[in-house]
């Protein structure tokens, strides 16, 4: 039912894939019934909104112009998945104008602001709160692994307990986008109707078939949103290269981990590591070497991140349940963040490893935004 105290939200980016999983994940959760939805477009102004079923307001009538500051400074909280070149052209602007409303992103245009907070609530309610009372204004989604990964491992990292890690990922090709996962699709599908005569005769020769594969991908395999193949092989770079070596997806992982963690100087963690694409379709994993600053049992730890959040699940350090439970296919479509293959490292009893997987789309775009809209309007 609408009341006087339910907000109007402005929905930008709604349609794209995260905003569509966001919408999903709104609809499934029953938000729409605590706001007033005011859907935005950048390309369909005056066209119908969707119909919502439970909005507080009912129908949400015309799709209004993502780019008209006017209309949207009369909201009190706005939500975009549109990306960062939208958040560019229309963030500062609004801001000048002295709209202070609550400004709720997945892209990373204003993610390390010093006046921005990235929201993963089940790991840093605090700093959100803190943020919220005291006058913080933009809230950012973070970096899909850097959330994935502090899903996992939040009961070693909110207790203090990690040095420093590295982080080996295996991101998937949702990463990059769309058009990104259809080309992956593509590849896969041409590389099969290269050899599939080959295939279908098992007395064909694997090494002549592996050379045809080779070949197609060398020479005539579509790779347009990649730059290079993808299916049949992977890509050990991610994001702008920021001339020191290390790619931007990288350096994410050290900058977002302290600043959503909110450490200080002293207990800051170092955290790096090697961003690589590969050929999943919407699950990033990611294998972790940690150093951590107390000699905990193995059973310590897996009770730390099992009891953590309810998101985060200890999968047993055997190769059954590895296979079937700490893979991007178990991974994907859940909230489910599975952390497994934790054991002690030759390197001494305070070096662990890990490794977890984690719905990009879901605990790496969608997920925080949504329960931050909640939390902005009083209901988390
Ligand atoms: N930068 C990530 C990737 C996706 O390319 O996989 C968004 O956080």
């Amino acid at each position: 039912m609408t009341t006087a105290a339910t907000p109007s939200v402005g929905l930008v980016g709604w349609r794209g894939m995260v905003g569509s999983v966001l919408m999903q994940r709104m609809q499934d959760e029953g938000d729409f019934a605590n706001i007033n939805p005011v859907f935005f477009s950048t390309s369909n102004v005056g066209g119908a909104a969707p119909a919502i079923a439970g909005a507080a307001a009912g129908a949400a009538g015309k799709l209004e112009d993502a780019f008209d500051l006017e209309t949207l400074a009369k909201l009190p909280i706005i939500v975009t998945a549109q990306g960062g070149d939208y958040t560019k052209q229309v963030h500062g602007e609004l801001r000048s104008r002295g709209w202070d409303g609550l400004w709720i992103d997945a892209a990373s245009t204003l993610r390390m602001n010093d006046d921005s907070i990235i929201v993963l609530d089940p790991i840093n309610r605090d700093v959100i709160d803190a943020g919220l009372s005291g006058g913080v204004k933009d809230y950012i989604g973070g970096n899909c692994t850097v959330s994935c990964m502090l899903m996992g491992l939040g009961g070693l990292f909110k207790n203090n307990l990690v040095e420093w890690g590295t982080s080996m990922t295996y991101q998937a090709a949702s990463g990059g986008g769309a058009r990104h996962m259809r080309e992956l699709l593509n590849q896969f599908g041409t590389l099969n109707a290269e050899v599939s005569s080959e295939l279908s005769d098992p007395a064909s020769a694997i090494l002549e078939i592996d050379r045809k594969v080779l070949a197609h991908q060398r020479t005539e395999i579509d790779a347009t949103q990649f730059g290079v193949p993808l299916a049949g092989s992977l890509i050990p770079w991610i994001d702008a290269d920021l001339g020191n070596g290390q790619s931007k997806e990288e350096w994410k992982a050290g900058v977002e981990t302290n600043k959503i963690l909110g450490t200080s100087s002293e207990d800051r963690v170092i955290m790096d590591g090697l961003c690589v694409r590969i050929g999943a379709m919407r699950s990033h994993s990611q294998a972790l070497t940690l150093k951590l600053r107390e000699d905990l049992s193995v059973g310590e730890i897996e009770k730390l991140l099992d009891t953590d959040n309810e998101w985060a699940r200890v999968v047993p350090n055997t190769k059954e349940a590895s296979m079937a439970e700490l893979t991007p296919v178990a991974a994907s479509g859940t909230l489910d963040i599975p952390v497994g293959r934790i054991r002690k490292l030759e390197m001494g009893p305070q070096y662990i490893s890990a490794f977890t997987v984690g719905d990009q789309l879901l605990w790496g775009a969608a997920e925080p935004l949504r329960r931050m809209l909640r939390i902005a309007t009083g209901n988390l």
